[in-house]
């Protein structure tokens, strides 16, 4: 009976960034779990993608590519269309698709740097909540997983950018989730710590970045399966009863 409310068969997920990284990690996740997957993603079309679609496809789902760039309003409304076209319904949506930027103290950043995070990150982000709300209301139904970041709410140095928009996440999660909260969606944001991913790999392939390894607590980064066990949580029944909320997974690195 417990077990039954983790089960996702004949639900749909939209994961945005589904191509690389974490929106890999959360697509098997959904997958194994019984979800059929559409991948939202610029990388939509490239081996890449190609890869990413093979390793979800193993679990005997449906998968498909959709190419979406998440800072075009067009472009987000066009993966919902393109998911209700195809699978009738949109149950959940993971919005992973995002970037890290130039590394930047403030007063030496390059406005285009700010922009084009707070283009993909937040402003991606709400764009494709937007198309999916519209979608769920109708249903009167859905989960939305938001992906912020441990920089929601620890500062860094050179990193105002990207911890500004993902500190942005939290609020639209929490705007959103009271907006919706009359039409059965729970929407709610997933802040992970570092995980080893294209995103970050340079860096932690420097001193800085060993050394920063070295100072957390837990004295690793997470391991993507790690990531699987809440994404899954988070888009079920099991936790119905929980919106709004912003979930920290991190193994201790920012305690
Ligand atoms: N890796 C980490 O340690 C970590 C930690 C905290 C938060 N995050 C967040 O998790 C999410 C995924 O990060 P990742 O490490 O998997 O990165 P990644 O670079 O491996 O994957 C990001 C994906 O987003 C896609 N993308 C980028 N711009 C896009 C756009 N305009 N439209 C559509 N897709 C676009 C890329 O093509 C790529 O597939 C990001 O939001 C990131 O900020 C990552």
């Amino acid at each position: 009976m417990a077990l039954e409310m983790f089960d996702l068969s004949g639900k749909v997920a939209v994961v945005t960034g589904g191509c690389s990284g974490l929106g890999v990690a959360f697509s098997e996740a959904l997958a194994e779990a019984g979800a059929d997957i559409v991948i939202g993603d610029i990388m939509v079309g490239t081996p890449s993608c190609d890869e990413a679609c093979a390793t979800i496809q193993k679990f005997g789902t449906k998968v498909l590519p959709a190419k979406c760039d998440v800072t075009s309003p067009e472009s987000a409304d066009n993966l919902m269309a393109t998911t209700i076209k195809e699978f009738g319904r949109v149950d959940i949506l993971i919005n992973s698709a995002g970037l890290f930027g130039e590394n930047q103290k403030v007063a030496d950043m390059d406005p285009s740097n700010w922009d084009k995070v707070m283009a993909v990150d937040l402003k991606g982000t709400f764009l494709c909540c937007r198309a999916a709300a519209k979608e769920m209301i109708k249903q009167n139904g859905g989960r939305i997983i938001n992906i912020a970041s441990a920089s929601s709410f620890k500062a860094l140095p050179g990193m105002a950018a990207y911890a500004t928009a993902k500190s942005g996440i939290l609020m639209l999660t929490k705007t959103l989730a009271l907006e919706l909260v009359r039409y059965n969606v729970q929407v709610n944001t997933l802040s992970p710590g570092y995980f080893i991913t294209p995103l970050n790999k340079d860096f932690f392939e420097t001193e800085a970045g060993k050394r920063m390894v070295s100072n957390w607590p837990p004295r690793r980064p997470g391991n993507l399966d790690e990531l699987k066990g809440i994404i899954i949580y988070l888009s079920s029944p099991a936790s119905s009863f929980i919106t709004g909320q912003n979930i920290v997974i991190d193994g201790g690195q920012w305690l």
